[in-house]
């Protein structure tokens, strides 16, 4: 499935998520949006089949459900669509495959190429949705959140976002940025990178039990015995604040994207501490490329085309930390289109 995810036979992705991009940017322009109701439904705006409600009831019931032990009910509605759309298009592949012309190239037809099927293929679709929506959405929020409260790097991230248009490096507007493109763009790269510090997407979450001997792990160099039969669980807002690895006089708990431009020596370290919160090993999250593309892409957009201040700085929004993701409403912005269009 890694070919799916990774845009290897998914040929549509930058297409799809730039078509995604456009009806964003147009929401915005032609009907004034904030940004807590912004995610999906970009036709319309609305949420007419309790789609995204279905994933943050879902959420609040898995809540109280997993500290009772009992089963969840709540994402019910969101998977019944789900389940209902995988079921099309697993018509319509299995009637393309038979006249031997399967015309799309996205990441369900990689997933059904490599034989995945029924209950299986809505399975991975159900997951894919929970942990790939309010993942991204809620590391946007926070983006926007610690850009739109810094006028230092917002005015940093502008000019640069402006001078790559300029200079040719990213397309003028109507056209969308490609994710190559936004590669390049160290300071945009940086606040993905320290965003993800300062606020991880995923929080008191991904249990990991010890065997029931017991283990013995090396950290530092040093041997460290692991009780058998505990519960394991990365904090990822202190393991980000740690000064062992971001330096003992480094001011972590504020937002600063150029730290990642500065350092040399722990660039390294750095990195791979924050690449923790997509997971690691064989637990890494599929979606990560996915996401990153997805983010600056969206980063770059929404500074190109418009400047954003918050209608209430004193409460930003709503925010509750659910199953260990940030359910976050009423995030409410005040969106002008930039004068000067880049
Ligand atoms: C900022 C955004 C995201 C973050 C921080 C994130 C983080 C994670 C983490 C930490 C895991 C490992 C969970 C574990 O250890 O149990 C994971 C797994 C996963 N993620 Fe993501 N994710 C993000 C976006 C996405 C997106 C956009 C997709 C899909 C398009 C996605 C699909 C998946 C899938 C399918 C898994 C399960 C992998 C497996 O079966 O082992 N994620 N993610």
């Amino acid at each position: 499935m890694i070919r799916g995810y990774s845009g290897a036979e998914n040929l549509t992705l930058e297409d799809d998520i730039e078509a995604c991009i456009i009806k964003l940017l147009n929401l915005i322009r032609y009907r004034t949006i904030g940004f807590g109701k912004c995610f999906g439904l970009l036709n319309t705006d609305e949420d007419p089949d309790e789609y995204i409600e279905s994933i943050h009831k879902g959420l609040k019931v898995s809540n109280i459900q997993v500290a009772l032990g009992t089963c969840n009910k709540g994402f019910y509605k969101m998977s019944m669509l789900n389940n209902s759309m995988v079921e099309a298009r697993e018509k319509e592949f299995n009637k393309q495959k038979s006249s031997g012309v399967v015309q799309r190239a996205d990441m369900l037809t990689s997933f059904m190429k490599k034989g995945l099927s029924g209950d299986d293929l809505k399975a991975e679709n159900t997951l894919q949705i929970i942990a790939g929506s309010d993942t991204t959405a809620g590391a946007l929020r926070g983006i926007m959140l610690y850009v739109v409260t810094n006028p230092r790097v917002y005015k940093t991230l502008q000019a640069e976002i402006d001078n790559a248009v300029a200079s040719g490096k990213a397309p003028r507007a109507p056209d969308i940025i490609k994710s190559s493109q936004v590669k390049e763009l160290k300071y945009l790269q940086a606040i993905l990178k320290e965003s993800m510090r300062i606020f991880p997407p995923i929080n008191n979450q991904l249990a990991r039990d010890t065997p029931p001997g017991g283990d013995t792990v090396t950290i530092d160099g040093q041997e460290v015995y692991l009780p058998g039969g505990i519960s394991i669980i990365p904090a990822f807002k202190s393991m980000h604040r740690n000064k062992s690895v971001y330096g003992e006089d480094a001011d972590v708990d504020v937002f600063r994207p150029e730290r990642w431009l500065e350092e040399t020596e722990r660039l390294e370290a750095m990195k791979n501490d924050i690449n923790l919160g997509f997971g690691h090993g064989r637990w890494l999250c599929l979606g990560k490329a996915i996401a990153l593309r997805e983010m600056g892409i969206i980063l770059f957009e929404l500074l190109r085309n418009f400047d954003w201040s918050l209608d209430n700085p004193e409460k930003p929004w709503n925010h509750a930390v659910l199953m260990g993701l940030h359910s976050i409403s009423d995030m409410w912005v005040h969106v002008e289109e930039r004068a000067e269009l880049q």
